[in-house]
């Protein structure tokens, strides 16, 4: 059966979207079906029923902008039943330095990865200083690990 990728973010201005959009295109080059969706627009049965959850945010003070958070904060429901445990997952951001967006990947890997059980690939960071073309081949790059870690 297809596997369904879900990928979701939020962004102010634009970067964190592209990442999300190349992610996307890596994994589907695999055969598998993506979702993307603004995190806004996400809800709890969107994660519930993917079999993968790749989740990212611009970094905002070293952490996620409140908008993921929002939804991290959400999720506990989930987490009671332990409804995310044993997915394949993954997350990003784009930030204006490397070291911020390491606290802010750190934040992602932990809500997901160790609070939820979510089998996370290690998450990426664009920053300010990347070149586009740079990104757009890490991004993909990520999207295909990702679905390599779905279909095995
Ligand atoms: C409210 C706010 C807080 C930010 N905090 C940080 C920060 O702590 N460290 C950093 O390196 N960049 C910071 N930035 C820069 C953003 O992480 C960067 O511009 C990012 O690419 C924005 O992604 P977006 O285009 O998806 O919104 C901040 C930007 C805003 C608007």
């Amino acid at each position: 059966m297809t596997k369904r990728l879900l990928i979701v973010y939020y962004t102010g201005s634009g970067n964190t979207k592209r990442m999300a959009e190349e992610i996307s295109r890596g994994a589907e080059q695999l055969g598998v079906a993506v979702e993307v969706k603004r995190v806004e627009e996400c809800t709890l049965e969107d994660l519930a029923g993917a079999d993968g959850i790749v989740i990212g945010s611009p970094t905002y003070f070293s952490n996620v902008a409140w908008q993921v958070k929002k939804l991290i904060d959400e999720s506990i429901t989930l987490y009671r039943g332990r409804q995310l445990k044993g997915k394949i997952g993954g997350c990003f951001t784009s930030s204006g330095t490397r070291r911020d967006g390491e606290d802010c990947v750190r934040m992602l890997e932990l809500a997901f990865g160790f609070h939820h059980g979510v089998k996370i690939v290690p998450g990426i960071v664009r920053t300010s200083r990347d070149g586009e073309k740079e990104v757009s081949e890490m991004c993909q790059r990520y999207g295909m690990e990702i679905a390599k870690e779905l279909l095995s």
